[in-house]
């Protein structure tokens, strides 16, 4: 029988073991040899003679030997107390020279590792990434068993469900002309899913979403995908903590629900942000009651109707950072920030007015000799504060460890798109909230979802809402959206034939097991993720087809 090269330790001394996988290492000390052999659970040194020596690295070989004790041990390894001195060597397979050496120590370019995604995957890092990756979702299928979870699959062919991307679409060679859209998510099946009755819906369901990609979006990702009739805000937000509680314990990391919640309009006060990372110590202050002091900027941004806000910075920032920050905010279309310092000696800085208004604003940010302060008047320009918070923070080093989870709640229900339309700020199934129903066509910017995101350090990790389970109340919505109601008949047809109350939530699993592995981009837990341009470089996808299958569907490529 076959041991795990990582299994070994003092407990196998004198034991024979039959061991099988790759070669990592081999060094030739002349009579002595040593082969660092490596498989899916560690690394152990075989110890042997010159038959040894033909190895190279990444040949696969079987290696029949006994366990003795090392004479140098190796404490950076778990197998470190011993060794394996080898009989009987198999060559199973050899390998050309890998493109990069497999070993955490040496960081490849992402683009060869991603061509070579299969030898990357054999780095510990990849392999420690994927093994988190399968614990997490067992543990999270299990705990959503123990709550009356049903898993059901959705399909994958299937019609545009609206999340606000674009649709992968797949053409139809039956129905040429028509075309399948990947599901965005699979929003419309779950909630048909409560109109039948299933009461409790589960997935890891594959998600499609052609838009701008970043280190935590991908084309296609993976969702933990809920729903549950009957239920309020309050029942789907105390399941969903049950699930990040397990899937992060599986993890090693101990998170402590029940976890705070902020309403939307605070937390783009506060933090300039939907999704505020909570660890940062920077918080947003209005300062717009304290007048302009006769400062130009600021008047001008007041008497139009802007804010003037202010961020403190605990032991200032120099120039050179400031004027970098400046930079980066006008490159997002802002004017510009204004600094003020204090020190002994007084306030300097670009915050120019009077001074009896610059010592009021530094009592209401509490600035202490040493600090400095960042100053936005405008409209909407807490969001370029929101931004600055997290430049600082990376500026200054921080580094903020540990994990911070809030809900965000309240979120309005709508927003104006670029061309000044109105359009869902999640998706249009999501319920308003029923006091603010009459509000709906007068003033439709006013009303509220019900709706809660789950954040974790600034990361968004989950979304959802209670959905509208009333088909009078879906025309409604979609009317005001524009949304001919026809594109969604089947919904609606569905809402009138005795649908419960329902609602739900989606994680983004991937960003899940991104944070919990300390990961900066999903890309590395994902075991063939595409570029930020949306490429396979490992197989070449997306790439061109045979003519013959063009005409079968009845496409033309025109350019
Ligand atoms: P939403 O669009 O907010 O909600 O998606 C839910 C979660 O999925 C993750 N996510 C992504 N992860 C990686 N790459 C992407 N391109 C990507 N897009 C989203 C995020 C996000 O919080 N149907 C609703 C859920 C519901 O209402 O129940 C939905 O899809 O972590």
């Amino acid at each position: 029988m076959r041991t795990w090269c990582g299994n070994l330790n003092l407990s196998y001394l004198g034991r024979a073991v039959l061991l099988k996988g790759w070669v990592q290492r081999v060094r030739d000390l002349g009579s002595l040899v040593f082969v660092d052999l490596r498989d899916r659970t560690g690394v152990v040194q075989v110890v042997g003679g010159k038959e040894l020596a033909q190895l190279r690295p990444e040949w696969v070989v079987e290696i029949r030997g006994t366990v003795r004790e090392r004479e140098a041990k190796n404490p950076n390894i778990p197998t470190g107390d011993v060794e394996v001195e080898a009989q009987e060597i198999k060559v199973l397979n050899t390998s050309r020279t890998p493109p990069f050496p497999v070993s955490d120590q040496v960081e490849a370019g992402e683009d060869v590792r991603l061509k070579f995604r299969y030898m990357d995957l054999r780095r510990p890092r990849m392999q420690r990434n994927l093994v988190l990756r399968h614990r997490m979702a067992m543990a999270v299928r299990k705990y959503l068993d123990s709550q009356e979870f049903l898993e059901i699959e959705t399909p994958i062919l299937t019609r545009s469900t609206p999340e606000g991307a674009r649709d992968f679409l797949v053409p139809s060679r039956n129905y040429p002309g028509r075309f399948y859209a990947l599901p965005q998510s699979p929003q419309i099946f779950k909630q048909l899913l409560m109109v039948s009755g299933m009461e409790r819906y589960y997935q890891f369901a594959r998600c499609f979403r052609d838009e701008d990609l970043r280190a935590d979006r991908q084309p296609e990702f993976t969702q933990i995908d809920l729903e549950m009739s009957f239920v309020e805000e309050g029942d789907v937000m105390g399941v969903a903590e049950g699930l990040v509680r397990e899937a992060f314990a599986a993890a090693g990391i101990e998170l402590n629900p029940p976890f705070p919640v902020m309403g939307y309009r605070e937390a783009m006060e506060r933090f300039g942000s939907d999704s505020p990372d909570l660890r940062i110590p920077y918080e947003i202050r209005k300062l717009s009651h304290l007048g302009d002091g006769g400062n130009r900027i600021v008047a001008s941004a007041l008497e139009a109707g802007g804010e003037f806000l202010g961020l403190k910075i605990q032991e200032g920032l120099s120039r050179r950072e400031i004027e970098a920050l400046d930079e980066e905010v006008k490159s997002m279309g802002g004017r510009g920030i204004l600094w003020m310092k204090k020190s002994e000696k007084g306030f300097s800085g670009s915050l120019r007015g009077e001074d009896s208004w610059r010592e009021k604003i530094a009592e209401e940010l509490g600035l202490e000799s040493g600090d400095a302060a960042l100053f936005m008047a405008g409209k909407g320009v807490e969001k370029f504060l929101g931004l600055l918070r997290e430049r600082i923070a990376q500026f200054k080093g921080l580094n903020p460890r540990g994990f911070k989870p809030v809900w965000i709640t309240d979120f309005p229900l709508f927003e104006l798109d670029e061309g000044g339309r109105l359009s869902s700020n999640h998706h249009p199934f999501t319920s308003p909230r029923e006091e603010d129903i009459p509000l709906l066509e007068k003033e439709p910017l006013k009303v509220r979802a019900r709706a809660y995101d789950l954040v974790i350090n600034g990361v968004e990790i989950g979304g959802g809402s209670i959905r509208i389970h009333r088909a009078e109340l879906q025309r409604r919505i979609l009317d005001l959206l524009g949304v001919a109601p026809e594109r969604f008949s089947f919904l609606l047809e569905a809402l009138e034939y005795g649908a419960p109350p329902h609602g739900g939530i989606a994680f983004g699993f991937d960003r899940m097991v991104m944070m919990a592995a300390g990961e900066e981009s999903i890309r590395d837990v994902i075991a063939f993720p595409k570029t930020t341009s949306a490429l396979c470089l490992l197989t070449g996808a997306p790439s061109e087809v045979d003519p013959e299958q063009l005409r079968e569907l009845k496409i033309k490529i025109i350019s």
